[in-house]
């Protein structure tokens, strides 16, 4: 079944055609940054519109590199949430008068299980059951992972989100916008055990996490007379941020007697994250994985394939207009099951 994959939830217009027995054909994706940099963060009707614009120009592109034409879409699948409204509703009715023209089915995805079943697009794919670290600009949740569908919220933020807190202090230390890519950048050139930052929760038991505080200790920091060197600042930031998660995953890996860590979502780029999980569940003899960098951050990609697994079950969405804006994932269930 060739699946298109439709992604609008925020500022990312991602469009994908998916084989469910070739795999993934042809991915676009198109990033609205500079569009929102002149506000400083994601301006929601800019947003919408500028998914209007695109939708339709992107899924002819990817047809074209895919040698298909529309006629051959079988299935179109759509982030149905959790996300901004209007932007959400931009993906829905592009999938749903796609589907409705070509007579073939539609489906709503949640962005979130898009997030977690990224790392199937690899060639080397985790085995069930295992536990999720999902890190956005939105997000901070660890979930674990029992099969598609089966996913239960172990723990989340109380407050920002990790990449929320890249993004706010990257801001302060006159970083462009979104942040946290660039301070990981001023990172590498700076020593991570210069500062003394928090490492918030973790002498609390339990698997949440907070945010807030460390980024209000690390822009006091700056703030300081005389400040410090910008680069020991980031690296002692990302170092705090790293640790606090990983320290979180190795928690929820032995709760769950689990080995199996998958790291998805934009934050899940970072490279400290990445090599420092690699080492720790290797010490827990297990492994780690990731979506490919494209793919950590939002993409049509995750959503076809979500689509293309729960089609293949008989799941398809009810034919008006259906959106979540808030949309939890406990509430998911098992393709197929209703
Ligand atoms: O998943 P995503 O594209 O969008 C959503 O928030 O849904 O994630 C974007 C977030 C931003 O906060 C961005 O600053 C952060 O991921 N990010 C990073 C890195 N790359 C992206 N944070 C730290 N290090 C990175 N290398
Ligand atoms: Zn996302």
């Amino acid at each position: 079944m060739i699946v298109l994959g439709i992604e609008s939830s925020c500022d990312e217009t991602g469009v994908a055609l998916y084989d469910s027995h070739r795999g993934l054909l042809a991915h676009e994706i198109h990033s609205q940054i500079d569009l929102h940099a002149l506000y400083g963060g994601v301006v929601p009707e800019l947003a919408s519109r500028d998914h209007i614009r695109r939708l339709v120009p992107l899924t002819q592109q990817i047809l074209h590199k895919a040698g298909l034409n529309r006629h051959d879409i079988q299935g179109v699948a759509f982030t149905a949430g959790p996300g901004l409204a209007g932007a959400l509703m931009t993906g829905s009715l592009m999938a749903r008068s796609l589907a409705y023209s070509l007579g073939c089915p539609a489906i709503g995805v949640h962005h979130m299980e898009g997030h977690l079943l990224a790392p199937m697009l690899e060639p080397e794919t985790p085995d069930f059951p295992f536990v999720c670290l999902l890190v956005s600009g939105g997000h901070t949740l660890l979930v674990r992972v029992d099969a598609i569908g089966q996913y239960r919220v172990l723990g989340e933020s109380i407050d920002d989100a990790a990449g929320e807190a890249f993004d706010k202090t990257a801001k302060v230390l006159g970083l462009p916008y979104p942040g946290g890519p660039h301070l990981a950048k001023l990172a590498q050139k700076g020593d991570p055990q210069a500062i003394k930052l928090p490492r918030p929760m973790l002498n609390r038991p339990g698997l949440d996490f907070s945010f807030s505080g460390l980024k209000t200790a690390a822009i006091t920091e700056l703030r300081a007379t005389p400040p410090p060197a910008s680069e020991d600042l980031a690296a002692s930031f990302e170092a705090a941020v790293v640790d606090t998660l990983l320290a979180k995953c190795k928690r929820a890996l032995q709760q769950e007697q689990l080995a199996t860590l998958v790291i998805s979502g934009g934050v899940g780029a970072n490279q400290r994250l990445r090599k420092q999980a690699d080492d720790m569940c290797e010490a827990l003899g297990g492994r780690a994985f990731y979506p490919r960098l494209e793919f950590c951050t939002d993409n049509g990609a995750m959503i076809a394939l979500v689509g293309a697994l729960r089609l293949a079950e008989n799941e398809q969405s009810a034919l008006e207009l259906s959106i979540r804006p808030r949309w939890s994932l406990d509430e998911l269930k098992q393709p197929g099951s209703h």
